[in-house]
């Protein structure tokens, strides 16, 4: 059988468009709920403060974007960006279930054009969005672009460990729990994905090079659950 690969945007869009309805159950099947605490220290990490605009880039069906949310307060915004339209419909839902009143705006856009002026935000965060983008270099010079001098950004994604045990396992992981339980959801080919994109993302150090090539003043990528996620800190 012939393994489909993803590599043009379109795909990238039709991918999350496709498996919108079932992203949030499985992330928290397959991280074992995990995730939100990755989630909720990058979120730290950009540090939002009451009355703060803030930008989630990739926000898919918006878990930083809400974080965030809770963060700035009623008196600040948080635009949450994305090309899939139906991972947006999931975050206007989720949005519609809660009870409480949130700054939260969502815009269909390209993270490689971001459709704001230069220094409108106060802070940003990305969640396993720069693995995903056809090109990561305009994606960080985008983002810079639209921060504030002085801003921060945390960019949350899979990493590949340093150690090859850990390496051996995180490989282990995706084969054996990752493929299986997608398939198991009928979303075999989308999560096959997963592993050629982290194969080519550039690594912690590349990462930070990345960033000072495009402006940022201070970068530094942390490691998280022995490297097998990473969090890329910036500050403009
Ligand atoms: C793995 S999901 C992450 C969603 C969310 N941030 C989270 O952490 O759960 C990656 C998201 O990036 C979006 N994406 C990829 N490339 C994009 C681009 N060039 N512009 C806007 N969104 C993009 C996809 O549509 C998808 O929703």
């Amino acid at each position: 059988m012939n393994q489909k690969t993803f590599t043009s945007a379109s795909d990238i869009q039709e991918i999350f468009d496709c498996i919108a309805p079932e992203y949030d159950r499985l992330n928290d099947r397959l991280s074992l709920g995990q995730h939100r605490i990755w989630k909720a220290m990058t979120v730290k990490w950009s540090n939002p403060n009451l009355g703060d605009t803030a930008l989630d880039v990739c926000c898919g069906s918006g878990d930083l974007a809400f974080m965030l949310a809770q963060k700035v307060g009623i008196s600040g915004k948080v635009v949450g960006l994305d090309f899939s339209s139906r991972q947006l419909a999931i975050a206007v839902h989720k949005q519609e279930r809660r009870s409480q009143q949130l700054p939260l705006e969502w815009i269909e856009g390209d993270a490689l054009a971001l459709p704001f002026g230069n220094n409108y935000f106060d802070c940003a965060t990305m969640g396993y969005g720069l693995r995903n983008v056809t090109n990561i270099p305009l994606s960080l010079q985008e983002l810079h672009r639209v921060l504030k001098p002085g801003a921060k950004a945390a960019i949350l994604d899979f990493h590949r460990p340093e150690q090859a045990y850990i390496r051996a396992f995180q490989q282990w992981y995706l084969d054996n729990i990752v493929v299986p339980t997608a398939r198991e959801f009928k979303m075999m080919e989308q999560y096959a994905y997963l592993a050629p994109s982290l194969a080519k993302f550039p690594q912690g150090k590349e990462q930070v090079r990345l960033a000072f090539e495009v402006g940022f003043k201070q970068a530094n990528h942390y490691p998280l659950i022995g490297g097998m996620m990473g969090v890329l800190v910036l500050s403009k």
